[in-house]
């Protein structure tokens, strides 16, 4: 379907050639709630496909129809359907596949609110087993007649966890069921599940993709039999509609993502090979060190690897990771990732204990985006906060 094009043309230039555009270098954005219609019939016409004809903005949107193709195209979907969050996307995805007494089976340690949507899920009757495997075999002991959907996420949340994606694609679908996979770490620059067997692509565009740390936003791609449903279902009715403006802003990160990738990897790869060798530091989880465990296996099914990973510190005192964090000087404190600014955080004061357990999530852990800025500054800030500078 995309064969002939590349992922820097796609977001580049990919889909902006109509006529309307005029030549213009940068998209219009079509700040608006409503579009009308010569007649009558030409309204009622354009509402049972309004996921195809400009209506009301809460179902489709010129711009964020343009970034919607972009996506498709990057993930080698037929389809995809922008939304408000991440969360959003999820939650629909979610919801468009199960039903009441229907049963969802999640690999490895996944975004926590994800988890926590499925737990939510359990009031209408939707009930889900967390497996932390990398068998796909293991599968065969908890799945049920009633299971729908395999949850995937590959680097796995917090610690960068490798799965084969083909060999869990390739089981759920011999049992006929929906892989669900958050592709938001690797960027579809560096992982296209979709082109290993995964049904449905979830991502949260409010990190690289849209690498500005200014907008909220998330995406889910597949094919056209599964995206349409929800796209005029969830989508209309949960009202998670990613706006225009906020479409444009992901257009624009869209232009510099293959770019900022390479230099994310580059950054990313010198400041966790300088984290290896300290003493101070009991592991580094970047899978992207050719002694993290699923180093080979990532190297079959990913093309490069984006820059968040955590450290295990050698402490099991959690005001103790806490303080190494209070200590970096160029490392902000904060939640999300993928823009300009290198963040770090200690989950083990923001995570829930129960919650951290089930994550597997040491005390000790710390986890670090490495953003833009020069690796030796970044990494000078840390030899000095584990005491070495
Ligand atoms: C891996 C992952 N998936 C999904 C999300 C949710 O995205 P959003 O914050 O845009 O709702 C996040 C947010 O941190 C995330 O880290």
């Amino acid at each position: 379907m995309y064969e002939d094009i590349d992922d820097n043309w796609i977001c580049g230039r990919y889909g902006e050639d109509e006529p309307w555009m005029l030549g213009a270098v940068n998209p219009p954005v079509f700040e608006n709630s409503l579009f009308t219609f010569p007649t009558m019939e030409a309204l009622s016409g354009a509402i049972p496909a309004e996921d195809e004809r400009y209506v009301y903005s809460r179902g489709t949107n010129p711009t964020v129809d343009l970034l919607q193709r972009k996506l498709a195209a990057l993930e080698r979907a037929e389809r995809a359907k922008c939304f408000g969050s991440g969360m959003g996307a999820i939650s629909a995805t979610i919801s468009s596949l199960v039903s009441a007494g229907d049963h969802v089976i999640v690999v490895g340690a996944v975004y926590g609110p994800t988890t926590q949507f499925l737990r939510y899920l359990e009031k209408f009757g939707v009930s889900h087993t967390t497996v932390h495997t990398d068998n796909p075999g293991v599968l065969d002991s908890v799945v049920k007649p009633s299971t729908r959907i395999v949850y995937l996420e590959s680097p796995s949340y917090m610690r960068c966890g490798i799965i084969d994606i083909r060999a869990f694609a390739g089981w759920a679908r011999d049992r006929g069921l929906t892989t669900v996979m958050d592709n938001t770490w690797a960027t579809p620059i560096f992982q296209k599940p979709l082109t290993m067997g995964v049904d449905l692509v979830v991502h949260s565009l409010s990190k690289y993709i849209g690498g500005h740390s200014d907008l909220v936003g998330g995406v889910v791609a597949g094919s056209a039999s599964l995206v349409r449903p929800l796209a005029l279902t969830e989508y209309q009715l949960y009202g998670a509609a990613l706006s225009a403006h906020e479409a444009s802003k992901a257009i624009k990160g869209l232009r510099t993502l293959p770019v900022r990738m390479r230099a994310h990897q580059e950054r990313g790869l010198q400041v966790a090979e300088f984290l290896a060798k300290h003493p101070a530091v009991r592991a580094v989880n970047h899978p992207g060190l050719p002694g993290h465990p699923g180093h080979e296996l990532a190297r079959t099914q990913m093309t490069g690897f984006s820059s968040v990973f955590s450290i295990e510190l050698d402490t099991e005192d959690r005001v103790e990771a806490g303080r190494f964090v209070d200590s970096l000087r160029h490392f902000r404190v904060g939640v999300s990732w993928g823009g300009y600014e290198s963040l770090a955080i200690a989950p083990a004061l923001t995570v829930e204990e129960s919650v951290r357990a089930t994550m597997e999530i040491p005390v000790g852990l710390v986890r670090l985006s490495v953003g833009l800025e020069d690796a030796e500054t970044l990494i000078a800030d840390l030899a000095s906060a584990l005491g070495t500078s």
